[in-house]
């Protein structure tokens, strides 16, 4: 079945099966790969993305669910070439970690700042508790969260 959506500011169709979840119409059919499949159960936030403004675990919505509505994924932050200030972050503060967990990560902290500008230590935790590593730490994210947050 075809879908319509709006996907980082375009608007885009395609072609899905009923079961389709939104992370694989975006990955596999809209060839839009930032977003990670890492467990595909809503554990990891690897695959974060904004659906109509809101936090999802793109792996969790079905792709039919998006129809006609608004999806931002992490290729989608960025403005005319020019990283959005969370990617900026992230550089600066050395936050920048493997290739499945750090969208995820950025998403989600930009959620956070679009909702809350300048979040407390918990709030800041509480908002990335979904994106999880299982390699490193959390210091430098946090470190990349604030950074935004004081540039904000
Ligand atoms: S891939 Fe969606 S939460 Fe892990
Ligand atoms: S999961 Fe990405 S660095 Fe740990």
């Amino acid at each position: 079945m075809k879908i319509s959506l709006t996907v980082n500011g375009e608007p885009r169709e395609a072609d899905v099966w009923e079961g389709e979840s939104l992370l694989f119409a975006l990955r596999e059919r809209l060839e839009l790969p930032g977003s990670k499949n890492a467990c595909e159960q809503g554990e990891c936030g690897s695959c974060s993305v904004l659906l109509d403004g809101t936090l999802v675990c793109a792996c969790l919505v079905l792709a039919v669910q998006a129809e006609g509505h608004e999806v931002v994924t992490v290729e989608g932050l960025a403005r005319d070439g020019a990283l959005h200030p969370v990617q900026e972050a992230f550089v600066e503060a050395g936050a920048g970690q493997c290739g499945f967990c750090t969208p995820g990560l950025v998403v989600a902290t930009a959620a956070l700042l679009e909702r809350s500008p300048n979040p407390g230590e918990d709030e800041i935790r509480e908002a990335l508790s979904g994106n999880l590593c299982r390699c490193t730490g959390y210091q430098k994210i946090f470190d990349a969260v604030r950074l935004a947050a004081e540039r904000a």
